[in-house]
């Protein structure tokens, strides 16, 4: 931890006269190959205020009855998703409806949630803090305990005086979320030149994922396999939860979600917005690839690109290993992440 630290200052210098910072280089996984991190300008990351943002991501405090954190239901040990859960407990045991995502690298989503309803890491977590199921904060109670001795070293650091608000309490947490960069799995170090990271099926696998064949790649592309827009995949004859259609209102938005990051997607099971289809839970990437392979349940709005593709055992085998070797382990151990 002690080099950590030292990282942080010596980086920082200079950080104050610049608007847009790189992230620290404590974070190990700063991918050579990606676009430069998304960061608002009226947000910048600075060592301080990611660090607030990480003790407030953990503190149940912030939640009406003290239950719940961010941090509940975004376990850095399951990369920052609620597996193996289906759905998440909230304030209260409340269960909440939809499958709780993976954070890493969600500084590069341009929507949010399942169904796009926020499009800034700022507005999300407001939205979280708030909701009734979630951690449904008492903004009273929160403010005081943000003004507590607890907090006022970190708060000053942070932002150069102790005017606690609602905007800065989630710029912390958003910033704290855009540190979370994880591209450190094989199939990275296959990308930056390593032609050993792979595996003979894997390799198979990968070039069924990209083929005009599969149509995988046609939704999961970009460095974090996902062109953050919403499809319909055939899971049910008819959605419960109505999915894009509820932000909308448009009828050719009922059942389409936002196609979700496949970066350590084997970690993170069950699948799916409500981890589940017609056929139950989608509880492996088998279950996924089946789905894919059988070319989904009809609807109105189903993508024409999920229909039948017939692929072999070995072809089914391929795609899975493919898709584990997206694992990136070093994100459930990063000091800079987890639980202090
Ligand atoms: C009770 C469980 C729970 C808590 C507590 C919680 N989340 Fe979530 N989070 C979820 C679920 C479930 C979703 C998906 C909801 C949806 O799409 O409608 C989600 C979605 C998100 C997303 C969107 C990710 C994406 O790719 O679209 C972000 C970012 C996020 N949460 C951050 C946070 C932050 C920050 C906090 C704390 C302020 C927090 N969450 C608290 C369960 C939770
Ligand atoms: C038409 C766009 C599209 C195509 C083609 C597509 N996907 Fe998806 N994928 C999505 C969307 C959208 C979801 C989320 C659907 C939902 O929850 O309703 C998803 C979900 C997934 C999930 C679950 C991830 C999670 O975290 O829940 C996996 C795994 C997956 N797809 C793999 C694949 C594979 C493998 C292929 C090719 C055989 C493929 N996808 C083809 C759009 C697509």
């Amino acid at each position: 931890m002690q080099w950590v630290l030292a990282t942080i200052i010596v980086l920082c210098v200079g950080c104050a006269e610049q608007q847009i910072q790189p992230l620290p280089d404590i974070y190990p996984s700063v991918p050579s190959n990606f676009p430069p991190l998304p960061v608002p300008p009226d947000n910048p990351i600075t060592p301080a205020k990611a660090a607030l943002g990480k003790t407030l991501f953990f503190e149940r405090r912030l939640s009406s009855d003290g239950t719940t954190a961010c941090a509940s239901c975004h376990l850095p040990s399951r990369s920052f998703s609620d597996a193996p859960n289906q759905v998440s407990r909230g304030v209260g045991g409340a269960l909440g409806q939809r499958n709780a995502p993976t954070l890493i690298n969600v500084a590069y989503r341009t929507t949010l949630f399942w169904d796009g309803r926020a499009s800034t890491l700022e507005d999300q977590a407001k939205s979280a803090f708030m909701h009734s199921a979630e951690m449904d904060a008492d903004t009273v109670a929160v403010a005081a305990l943000l003004r507590s001795a607890d907090y006022r070293g970190q708060w000053i650091a942070a932002f150069g005086d102790t005017a606690v608000t609602m905007r800065r309490t989630m710029q912390a947490i958003a910033t704290f979320e855009r540190t979370i960069v994880s591209a450190n799995s094989r199939y990275d170090k296959f990308v930056r030149g390593d032609r050993s990271a792979l595996t003979h099926i894997e390799r198979e696998g990968m070039d069924l994922f990209f083929s005009s064949r599969s149509m995988c790649s046609s939704c999961h592309n970009g460095p974090d396999f996902t062109n953050d827009q919403f499809h319909n995949i055939g899971l049910f004859h008819h959605y419960f939860d109505r999915g894009r259609f509820n932000v909308t209102r448009e009828p050719r938005d009922e059942g389409l979600f936002k196609t979700p990051t496949l970066r350590n997607v084997a970690l993170t099971a069950p699948y799916m917005a409500t981890g589940d289809s017609q056929k139950g839970l989608m509880s492996t990437l088998e279950d996924v690839v089946e789905h894919y392979n059988e070319g989904g349940t009809a609807f109105p709005n189903k993508d024409k690109r999920v229909a039948p593709l017939n692929l072999t055992d070995r072809e089914k085998l391929a795609l899975v290993a493919f898709m584990r070797a997206l694992t990136d382990s070093s994100v459930l151990t990063n000091p800079a992440w987890i639980q202090p």
